[in-house]
């Protein structure tokens, strides 16, 4: 499995999977009434959406999983700047793994490769979306070293000298 910064040319197979991770995450959440939602809402979820991947791309911070020409996995990243008291935020939005390849470390690795570039761009935190009843997600977050508490955001210290990614 390679992991490397998402280009352009990912984002329709991006596209998928992140739908794809959005639809499972609602069909447990609320009865799956998917395909009752209005269509120019479902096409503005996500970060792979028409109207909010550019930042994403440009930011350097984004990653993608990819074997024999085939997209496993994604992070969505960008720097944000003056904002909870840091200079640079690196503020990760989404990730997912194809349902085929969980739990092979795929999520913690593309997690760490934003973590790595967060810090060469001299990030001093990173907040990470999660929701509360995301299990694996918490799980997967607090192995890499996020602090997590009643806040729905999850904090690292990039500057820690003991942080070992
Ligand atoms: C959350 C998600 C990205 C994890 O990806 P993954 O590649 O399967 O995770 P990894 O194999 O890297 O797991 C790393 C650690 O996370 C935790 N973890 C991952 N999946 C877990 C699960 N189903 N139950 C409990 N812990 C889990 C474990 O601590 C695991 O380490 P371990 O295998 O040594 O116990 C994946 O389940 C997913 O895509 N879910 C749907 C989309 C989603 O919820 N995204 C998160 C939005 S923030």
């Amino acid at each position: 499995m390679e992991f490397r910064v998402m280009k352009l040319k990912d984002i329709p197979a991006v596209r998928k999977l992140e739908l794809a991770c959005i639809k499972e995450y609602f069909s447990e959440t609320i009865e799956n009434k998917w395909d009752d939602l209005p269509q120019d809402w479902k096409d503005n979820l996500g970060a792979s959406s028409t109207n909010h991947y550019r930042p994403y791309l440009d930011s350097g911070l984004s990653f993608v999983a990819e074997e024999d020409g085939e997209i496993y996995g994604f992070i969505f990243a960008q720097m944000l700047h003056h904002i909870a008291d840091c200079t640079n935020l690196v503020w990760i939005e989404n990730l997912g793994v194809d349902p085929l390849v969980r739990r092979q470390e795929i999520g913690y690795r593309l997690l760490r490769e934003t973590l790595r570039a967060g810090r060469a761009q001299h990030a001093e935190v990173a907040h990470s979306m999660i929701q509360p009843d995301n299990a694996p997600s918490i799980m997967l977050h607090k192995k890499i070293g996020f602090f997590i508490d009643r806040r729905e955001v999850a904090l690292m210290d990039l500057q820690d000298p003991k942080l070992k990614l």
